[in-house]
């Protein structure tokens, strides 16, 4: 195994109910169906779209959905099946989740959902003796100081046009590249996020999902990759 990158899905729209609008009906309806309490469910434009108008960044939060695509598209890929990807969601909240090895998401949104809410409860998901999920608060920028990466490429409509051949081409070399999609619906990087970047490419002149980024994106550094 010759190559080591990690894919950080930063600012992602994934986090629990917040206080703000956790007495909201809306909220609390959709916790009763589910018999849980609503600050230990999952925020979703889909079931809180009324509640969250009265949210600051509200069009930004609550699609675990598109978190859902990311992460199967990011751990059905070659290099994640071979060891050679770590993957790790940043969230608009500040937790980090970390995957771990050879982990297997469920494919129904719905067993998505429960598994993430059963990861914000308990910090960790674990099989027998495997870690397949943790969670914990971290900024973005510890999270890099942890990973000690040789350099950080976001992928943004805003940054640099640039061919993603070149792009692994130049990158794919050193092992220890972090890779940054981000996992919102609109607009772009945090400042945070973006001040932290080696660089950032434009990889087409369409704004284009999260999860079609990632599979080209992979696609071209497994190009490199040799095993
Ligand atoms: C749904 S988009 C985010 C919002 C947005 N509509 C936009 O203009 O990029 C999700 C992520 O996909 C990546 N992305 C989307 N289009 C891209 C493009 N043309 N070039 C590079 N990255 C892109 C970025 O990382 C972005 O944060």
């Amino acid at each position: 195994v010759n190559l080591l990158l990690h894919l950080i899905i930063g600012n992602a729209a994934l986090e629990l109910v917040p206080w703000e609008i956790s007495r909201h009906p809306a909220v609390v309806r959709n916790a009763r169906i589910r018999e849980k309490e609503p600050a230990s469910t999952l925020l979703d434009r889909t079931l809180h779209h009324t509640a969250m108008l009265q949210l600051k960044d509200g069009d930004r939060r609550g699609r675990p959905d598109l978190i859902h695509f990311a992460l199967l598209e990011a751990t059905s890929t070659p290099l994640y099946i071979q060891k050679m990807l770590k993957v790790y969601v940043h969230t608009c909240r500040d937790y980090v989740i970390h995957l771990g090895e050879s982990v297997r998401l469920p494919k129904t949104y719905l067993r998505f959902v429960g598994l993430v809410e059963q990861l914000f409860e308990d910090g960790i998901i674990r099989t027998g003796n495997k870690t397949l999920l943790t969670l914990k608060k971290n900024r973005f920028k510890d999270l890099l100081s942890q990973i000690e990466p040789s350099k950080t490429v976001g992928f943004s409509r805003l940054g640099i046009r640039r061919p993603l051949e070149d792009i692994a081409e130049e990158h794919a070399k050193q092992s220890g590249t972090v890779l940054v999609v981000g996992g919102f619906p609109r607009g772009h990087f945090s400042e945070e996020i973006s001040l932290n970047l080696t660089a950032s490419y434009a990889i087409h002149t369409l704004p284009l999902e999260a999860h079609v980024i990632i599979a080209r994106v992979l696609y071209e550094f497994e190009k490199h990759a040799t095993i």
